[in-house]
């Protein structure tokens, strides 16, 4: 123990945990990498201001759940609680939209919200995110869609299920979202939803409370405003995913806790995982980069948490089949051999053979139990008596068999066993 913890809503990904983290975050991106998506990476902090304006002043993200500090030079930062609003100002920056569109670039790494933690919701995630900018496709909502399913799929997941809904362009939106407004100012309902309704009447949709919900039976559809563009283009979005065979549910409820989103609009959700069962989600936003003072530029993209999906494989009962982190255990007994073992241990690292060594001074039952621990299938056994006659034993620890190899072939007997 130490006099300290790790933060409220954060947690420490540590071995043998962290192998499946890792392999987890591996997967969620190889389909992109196989799709033509370039790795972007930027800072874990970034002008307030930019989330402010992207993300929406009035989503609980910015004006509840943002870690905000002010340099002592006086600039307003923030942990970044999302990846798209920076990754669109990265790209922007750079101008590589002033190249051929659409721009695809994918990311991976650490978000911040000052959330109410919970099983599955931590003030510290992880995220695998692809954002596809500058070109206004179905094919490409659908593409982006297509590559998180099958991500998920690789990983042997299937309990998971994905909603789909359009959340109308800038033509059709603001005639619906009037007709909200003056369907919900009608409803008996508090302070804070009654502000809401001003501001941001769609996230009152999503307000989970049942006598919420009852008033809100015979609430205005987005899907009965859409404009014949925003139809035909979320018709066509569809079609592509029933072509690919990619299972999807209509939810015309669903309303994301970000602002930027236009017409699609998706969201993964994970049937074991209790109420914080979004594993991924994403849509379309077509005015954000304009939002940011870049020129329009209408993209797509999502995010996936990382941590939630190891959540989801575990109520799935499954788990990965990692590689080895260690194929060979080399147990010296004596100076001498320590010297010997350890330059072997070396070479066969250097040839590409994961190896350890027991460090440390252990005695022969010491070391062989860490050898076993380790997970290796081979130990390397070297005695003052063996060095004497220039061989090493290498014992097979699945099956107990034991062979002495000449110590000048011990290397490439080694490194030809392990395959
Ligand atoms: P988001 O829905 O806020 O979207 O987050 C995406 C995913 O991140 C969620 O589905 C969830 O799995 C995970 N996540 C979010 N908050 C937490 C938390 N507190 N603890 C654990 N996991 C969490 C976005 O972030 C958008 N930037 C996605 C996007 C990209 N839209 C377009 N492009």
């Amino acid at each position: 123990m130490s006099t300290f913890s790790a933060p409220k809503g954060t947690y420490d990904l540590l071995p043998p945990d962290s192998a499946q983290f890792l392999a987890v975050r591996e997967a969620l991106s190889a389909p992109l990498q196989r799709a033509g998506y370039g790795y972007a990476e930027t800072p874990g902090f970034e002008h307030t201001k930019l989330f402010s304006r992207g993300v929406g002043e009035s989503t609980d993200i910015v004006s509840k759940e943002m870690y905000t500090l002010t340099t002592k030079g006086g600039t307003e930062l923030a942990l970044r609680p999302e990846g798209t609003a920076s990754v669109l100002r990265a790209a922007l920056e750079a101008n590589l939209h002033r190249g051929g569109l659409p721009v695809k670039l994918w990311y991976s790494g650490s978000y911040y919200r000052y959330e109410r933690p919970q099983a599955g919701r931590y003030r510290h995630f992880s995220q695998v995110g692809a954002e596809a900018l500058g070109a206004e496709d179905p094919a490409l909502d659908a593409e982006l869609i297509i590559l998180a399913h099958d991500a998920y799929r690789s990983l042997g997941l299937r309990n998971f299920r994905i909603l789909l809904n359009s959340l109308g362009d800038k033509e059709c939106r603001p005639v619906y979202r009037a007709a909200l407004q003056d369907y919900l100012r009608r409803l008996d309902l508090d302070d804070e939803t009654r502000r809401r309704i001003e501001i941001n009447p769609l996230r009152v949709l999503d307000d989970k409370r049942e006598g919420v919900q009852r008033q809100l039976a015979d609430a205005p559809m987005m899907r009965d405003h859409l404009c014949e563009g925003c139809k035909a283009y979320h018709e066509q979005v569809r079609e592509l995913l029933r072509d690919a065979e990619v299972a999807f549910e209509d939810d015309l409820r669903l309303v994301r806790g970000l602002d930027y989103y236009t017409r699609t609009t998706f969201e993964f959700v994970h049937d074991g995982l209790g109420s914080q069962s979004a594993v991924g989600g994403g849509g379309r936003y077509d005015g954000l980069s304009q939002m940011l003072g870049g020129p329009e530029l209408p993209s797509v993209g999502w995010a996936l948490g990382v941590d939630r999906t190891v959540l989801a494989l575990r109520a799935e009962g499954i788990a990965l089949d990692l590689p080895r982190t260690t194929e060979v255990y080399a147990v010296p007994l004596g100076d001498q051999a320590r010297q010997v073992l350890f330059r072997a241990v070396t070479a066969l690292r250097r040839e590409g053979v994961a190896a350890d060594f027991a460090y440390g001074g252990k005695g022969l039952k010491n070391a062989m139990k860490s050898a076993n621990r380790s997970g290796a299938r081979f130990a390397m056994v070297l005695g003052e008596r063996d060095l004497a006659e220039g061989i090493i034993q290498v014992k097979n620890l699945e099956s107990g068999e034991q062979l002495p190899v000449p110590l000048d072939r011990v290397v490439a007997e080694v490194r030809a066993k392990v395959g």
